[in-house]
This record gives C-alpha cells, sequence and structure tokens, in this order.
C-alpha cells in the first residue's frame, strides 16, 4: 500500500483529506489516523499467520481509542488487555470478551473477578501467587478460571531497556523452571484449566531472531509437558513487532517475514494443533497515525535554533521518556530551506521535547507541523501535566472522516476536583 500520509500538490494529506482541513476543523494539536492503514496491517498479519490455527489478540495499550477498537473489532481480532478499564473500552467499541486474554503483573481480585464475570478467554499468567489468587476467585464463584502461564523465556530482545521485558531482570513472566512446576500443580487443580503458555519478550524488535529464540524455548516446555500427558492448547507469542520510525536504521521485519519466521519455529509442535495467539500492537496502529502540530514560536540562542508548537510530552511522551525518534514533515511546501532545530512543547520541562538537532524545513509561527508514526503508545500514554487538556482525535477513511475524540475541556480535567477547608 502507498503509505496513506502523502503529498498532493505540495499538501501533505492523509488518504483523501489534506490535513490543514482537518485542524481547521477540530485544533491543534490532534492525533489523525488513517483507517486504511490499519485495515492494510491487520490483512497483512492474517496473510503472514496463514496456515496456522491462529487468533490476533490487538494489544489494546498500544491505542486505546473506541474509534480505533472498532476498526479492529470490525476485522474480527480479539485483545490482550492490561486492565479492567481496558476490558470495558473493548466491550464499548463493541468488541467480544470471549475473545480477550488478560495480561500484566499486577491484575487486582476486583479486575480477576470482573474479567472472570465477562467470561474472557483466558488469563496469561504472571506468578505463582497470582495463580493462587485467580484459582480462589474462579472457586468462590463456581467457575473455572481459563488459563495460560506467561513464561519468561530470558532472551535479549535487543531493544531499549525500558520496553524489554523477556529477560530473567525482568520484572515480567514466570521463570521456566517454575512454570514447569506450576503447569503440573495447575493441572490438578479443580478450579483452573490450564489452556496454554504465554511469552512477550520485548516491544519494537528489529529482528525475528528474538522471537524465533523464544519461540524454540516455548517450543521445548510444551513437548516436556506432552511427554508428562500435559497437552497444552493455546501458544502466545505476544507483541513486540517493531516498526519503521524513518530514522535510517535497521527497517524491521514485515509481517510476512515474521509470520515465516514463526511458522518455522513451530514446525515441531504441528501434531498438537494449537491455536497460536499474537498480541500486535505498535505495529498495528503505529504507521497509521501521526500528531499535527501548529508552530506558536521561533527562537533561537546562541547555540541552538528552537520551534515551540502546541504539543508536547502530554501529547506524546515518547521523545521524552525513551529518547525516541518520530519522522517530521512540515503539512505544507516541504521543498524549502531546512534548518537544524529541536522541537519544544509549552511544558515547564528540558525533557519536553519532540525532536532533538532535527533537520527540518524552516516553518514561520502558525504553520503546521506532521509529527508522523505516532499512532502507537501517543494517545494511549497521554496525559494532562502542566493541566493541559488532551487533543482531538480523528479517523479518516478515503475521504470521509470523524471525530473519534473530542478535545478535553477545562472543566472535565477539575470535575473530580474540589477545596477542602480543613
Ligand atoms: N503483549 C504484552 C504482554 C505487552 O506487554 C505488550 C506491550 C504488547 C503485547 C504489545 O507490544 P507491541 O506489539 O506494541 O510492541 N510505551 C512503549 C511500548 C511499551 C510496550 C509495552 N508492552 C513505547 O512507546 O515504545
Amino acid at each position: 500500500m502507498i503509505s496513506p500520509f502523502h503529498y498532493r500538490a505540495d499538501e501533505l494529506h492523509c488518504e483523501e483529506l489534506s490535513l490543514s482541513s482537518i485542524a481547521e476543523e477540530v485544533g491543534t494539536p490532534c492525533y489523525v489516523y488513517s483507517q486504511s492503514a490499519i485495515e492494510a496491517a491487520v490483512t497483512a498479519y492474517q496473510a503472514a499467520l496463514q496456515g496456522l490455527r491462529y487468533r490476533i489478540c490487538y494489544s489494546v495499550k498500544a491505542n486505546s481509542s473506541l474509534g480505533i477498537l472498532r476498526v479492529l473489532v470490525a476485522r474480527g481480532l480479539g485483545a490482550d488487555i492490561v486492565s479492567l478499564g481496558e476490558l470495558r473500552r473493548w466491550q464499548a467499541a463493541g468488541g467480544d470478551p470471549r475473545k480477550v486474554v488478560f495480561s500484566g503483573v499486577g491484575k487486582t481480585r476486583e479486575e480477576i473477578d470482573a474479567a472472570l464475570m465477562a467470561d474472557i478467554f483466558l488469563f496469561n499468567v504472571e506468578s505463582e501467587e497470582e495463580l493462587a489468587v485467580i484459582a480462589e476467585v474462579a472457586r468462590t464463584r463456581g467457575v473455572r478460571a481459563r488459563v495460560a502461564l506467561r513464561v519468561n523465556p530470558d532472551v535479549d530482545p535487543q531493544t531499549h531497556p525500558y520496553i524489554s521485558t523477556g529477560l530473567k531482570q525482568n520484572k515480567f513472566g514466570i521463570s521456566m523452571p517454575t512454570a514447569r512446576r506450576l503447569f503440573e500443580s495447575a493441572a490438578k487443580h479443580p478450579s483452573l484449566e490450564i489452556l496454554g503458555i504465554d511469552c512477550h519478550i520485548g516491544s519494537q524488535l528489529t529482528k525475528t531472531s528474538p522471537f524465533t529464540d523464544a519461540v524454540a524455548r516455548l517450543v521445548a516446555m510444551v513437548l516436556d509437558l506432552e511427554r508428562a500427558g500435559i497437552r497444552l492448547r493455546t501458544l502466545d507469542l505476544g507483541g513486540g513487532l517493531g516498526i519503521d520510525y524513518g530514522k535510517g536504521d535497521a527497517v524491521p521485519p514485515s509481517p510476512g517475514e515474521y509470520g515465516l519466521a514463526i511458522k518455522e519455529a513451530l514446525a515441531p509442535l504441528a501434531h498438537l494443533d494449537m491455536e497460536i495467539l499474537c498480541e500486535p500492537g505498535r505495529s498495528i496502529v503505529g504507521p497509521a497515525g501521526v500528531l499535527l502540530t501548529r508552530v506558536l514560536y521561533r527562537k533561537a540562542s546562541e547555540a541552538k535554533h528552537f520551534l515551540i508548537v502546541d504539543a508536547a510530552m502530554n501529547d506524546l511522551m515518547r521523545p521524552a521518556l525513551y529518547n525516541s525518534y518520530h519522522p517530521m514533515q512540515a503539512v505544507r511546501d516541504p521543498a524549502r530551506t531546512a534548518i537544524t532545530t529541536d522541537v519544544v512543547g509549552p511544558i515547564c520541562e528540558t525533557g519536553d521535547f519532540l525532536a532533538r538537532e532535527r533537520n527540518l524545513p524552516v516553518l514561520d509561527a502558525g504553520e503546521l507541523l506532521c509529527v508522523g508514526a505516532a499512532g502507537a503508545y501517543g494517545s494511549s500514554m497521554s496525559s494532562n501535566y502542566n493541566t493541559r487538556p488532551r487533543g482531538a482525535e480523528v479517523l479518516v477513511h478515503g475521504d470521509k472522516h470523524a471525530v473519534i475524540r473530542r478535545r478535553e475541556t477545562l472543566e472535565q480535567l477539575m470535575a473530580n476536583e474540589q477545596v477542602a477547608e480543613l
């Protein structure tokens, strides 16, 4: 597919709509998403996994806006959630709870109970204590909880340390020896139904080898359990496939390349006809979204040139948190003199930057800048720091568009507060 974000007569468009017209209508900062790009990513995954019995459980944390979830629900996807809030969002978007896997190291009793009552597909269990609590809640309710054990395969995903999860020093998953023991005991527990095995080794992976290394370890465990008379039905690969942020370094594998690699690694399990789950987030929505922001001021010091824009770290936290790189384009007339500049927001923190030392066309106050590859972990990680209302979100499909989230109001920001005279 040609990029959904492209210039037409020197005007950046999302599908058939000019980004300036969207900014005119809803104001800035705002997120704009291409529905066709999201759908194309889903199709790519489906084609890549063809031949396996699979279920794609979109990782809701990557972008949990209802309008985005709705697109994925309509394509028949399941969901990977990490809180009751995400389950409720999925349901509010029309999603089927029976296609939901519940991951995360700190599920509360209340969340476990609500998820059991919603009849979710399974819990990805992250510790022995959590397994005991799930069993206990299920017993109280008189039901059996379907569970998978999330193992920690101890492979290095070779990504940013904050988003590495599959190393033994990380807080995630259960060590392989402990998992082996828990599979044996859980298989006998009357309130538990052991469905499978799960892992998630990290995010923004740029090679297939960490995935295949992890799968090899899971495969060995599944075969070992089979010999012990425990037959697993699901194997969950987690998410983690990276996307191209346009920095010019290694381009991550496509879903097709990923699919080929994992199919090969899963081959020894063919006789078990397991259902293969995966939990992609970033690679489904990341490239499909941009953050539109307007230049407020320009400022030059002896050392630097700054572009002060109306989006900040509260809108897109990734650069501040991980020093991550997002591509940037002028919305109009891209072919003009460029200058090395820092793109910063209005927040009172030196860490409030969207780009550093970036070569960008010289923009004037009032002009629009498009921050690319912002569909994942953009709006879902946004906050109200500095009492900044979160921006609008717009979904585009062809020449149609809808505001899927209105800009927050200051009244909403203060709605739960009161002053107290003590
Ligand atoms: N499954 C589990 C259990 C996860 O923890 C995650 C992401 C995913 C699936 C989806 O991974 P993905 O396909 O999106 O890589 N905020 C960071 C990313 C944190 C990822 C956390 N877990 C960022 O902005 O880069």
